[in-house]
């Protein structure tokens, strides 16, 4: 790395009312390089992001763009330097075209008019530099997968001639599967000469595509080292503070009771599922996006419910009609969309947790509030204080405060779909350590997840859908290849 950087950070400093985020924080981007950012949640990586972009003003320190000092005053001044950045929420408009929304505000104009033609032209040139030839300039975002919506997402970025691009935590949303593609992407981009920052929690994919990587804790720089010189222990080890012994709990009881049956249960997504889930019991959920995983635990939550078939809680035949039912049955759910639908975003970590308690159980929150502490500790939130709002929290405190809100009410039947999305290593080994813990105490627990390392290390037996209905079985310890060929319709069934 002879060449000078494309862009300095300098000693960057930044507070939010008054509570220090960021504490002198170098970094510097090279032409062709993917620099990994990692750190524990709310260790200020997005902060940091954002005042790569523009969004966030430093209270000091400098940005050096190709050896020249600069301020930016707003998201367009860093996009006139040449810096892009891709939140984790994305930005596009959903019913209008691919095209449309790559140049958004910014397009061709021929005698007065928006000049379609040069527009899907231009697109697909960019499309093309990029090696994407699975999109149609003229297509519909919203009818393109969750992937796809993410490669718009970046040539829209790129569109307006960006040499560095920010990324943050690009794989979160993805499947498995879909990862590939966005691997693909980084590797062809970084080959052209753009300069990528990329922040992730998953250490697989940090040694798989960065070349150096820069470790912050609680705001401040801890090291900065090429990839190859490091190893993942390392890596934890500056983020944590301290070595992780092994990252997942034993297993530990013997299962107890049938707590959930489902017999023959179907609806429009899912069809003849019969399965059980046992008191001390952590059953994995594996398939590809669009399985139906999601669809069955909405289906159990009630909220597109099950048309065939029957579901018994410890016994007794039962029909939940909607999440208040469900949450009255004892049923929990963590959701995978936790903006959308775990969390009250303008609402205090306070509020949010009691959020369920309340729907429980009316009156006597005054009592309940009183071990909320407890909880919140037990999950290791970081927040300034149990009145802060959530939208204020970093990505994995937010995650957090959902579980937290279940640990309260202490369901019999607990549902997680991607319950570490975005979550810390160190945080994932409390999480983990917490859903063992509330299976040993006799909860029956359904884990969704796309990370298959992490369905693998969990779960006491798997589950697989394929195409709405289950593939086979396989016992604890599995490996992926077994999974992932039953998931995609190859394999016999166990
Ligand atoms: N707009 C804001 N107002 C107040 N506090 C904020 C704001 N944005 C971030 N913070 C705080 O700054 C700290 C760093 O947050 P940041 O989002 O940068 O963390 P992160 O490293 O990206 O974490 P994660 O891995 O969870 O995404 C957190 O304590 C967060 O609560
Ligand atoms: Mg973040």
């Amino acid at each position: 790395m002879e060449d000078d950087p494309v862009v300095r950070l300098e000693g960057i400093e930044k507070s939010f009312f008054g509570v220090p985020v960021l504490r002198g924080v170098d970094l510097s981007l090279h032409a062709g390089e993917v620099h990994a950012l990692v750190g524990e949640n709310g260790a200020g990586k997005s902060t940091l992001l954002k005042v790569l972009a523009g969004v966030h003003r430093p209270d000091s320190g400098r940005i050096v763009v190709r050896d020249e000092e600069v301020t930016f005053a707003s998201p367009r001044d860093a996009q006139a330097a040449g810096i892009a950045i891709i939140h984790q929420e994305f930005t596009l408009l959903e019913h209008r075209t691919v095209a449309e929304n790559v140049f958004l505000g910014r397009e061709p104009v021929r005698r007065g008019q928006v000049d379609r033609r040069a527009l899907e032209a231009d697109t697909r040139r960019l499309l093309d530099w990029l090696g994407e030839d699975g999109i149609e300039p003229g297509t519909e975002v919203a009818r393109l997968s969750v992937a796809r919506k993410q490669v718009v997402e970046i040539v829209k970025a790129l569109s307006a001639d960006a040499r560095v691009l920010a990324m943050d935590e690009p794989t979160a949303a993805l499947a498995d599967n879909e990862v590939e593609l966005l691997y693909g992407l980084v590797r062809r981009l970084r080959d052209r000469g753009i300069a990528i920052l990329y922040v992730s929690h998953r250490m697989r994919e940090v040694f798989d595509l960065s070349s150096r990587i820069t470790v912050l804790k609680d705001g401040a720089f801890v090291t900065c080292a090429p990839t190859a010189d490091l190893d993942t222990d390392q890596v934890v080890r500056h983020m944590v503070g301290r070595p992780l012994e092994t990252l997942y709990p034993e297993r530990t009881g013997v299962p107890g009771a049938v707590r959930i049956a489902l017999r023959g249960a179907g609806n429009e997504r899912v069809r003849n599922l019969t399965f059980d889930v046992r008191a001390g019991e952590i059953v994995g959920l594996a398939g590809l996006q669009g399985s139906g995983r999601s669809a069955i635990a909405r289906a159990i939550w009630g909220v597109e419910p099950f048309t065939t078939g029957t579901v018994e809680l410890d016994g007794v035949p039962t029909r939940v009609t909607g999440p208040r039912t469900a949450v009255r049955k004892g049923i929990g759910y963590v959701t995978e969309d936790r903006k959308g639908e775990g969390l009250a975003l303008r609402q205090s970590v306070r509020d949010n947790a009691l959020l369920v308690r309340r729907a429980a159980c009316r009156g006597a929150v005054a009592r309940q509030a009183a071990d909320l502490t407890r909880l919140l500790g037990e999950v290791g939130v970081v927040a300034r204080g149990p009145h802060q709002e959530v939208r204020y929290l970093s990505g994995g405190n937010q995650q957090k405060v959902v579980l937290g809100k279940w640990l309260a009410v202490r369901p019999r039947v607990l549902i997680v779909d991607e319950p570490t999305r975005g979550v810390d290593v160190g945080a994932k080994q409390a999480l983990y350590r917490l859903l063992r813990g509330l299976a040993d105490d006799g909860m029956a627990i359904l884990m969704i997840s796309s990370e298959l390392p992490e369905l693998i290390g969990m779960s006491d037996r798997i589950l697989v859908m394929h195409e709405g209905a289950l593939a086979g079985e396989l016992p604890a310890g599995a490996d992926e290849e077994t999974v992932m060929a039953l998931a995609t319709g190859h394999g016999a069934a166990a």
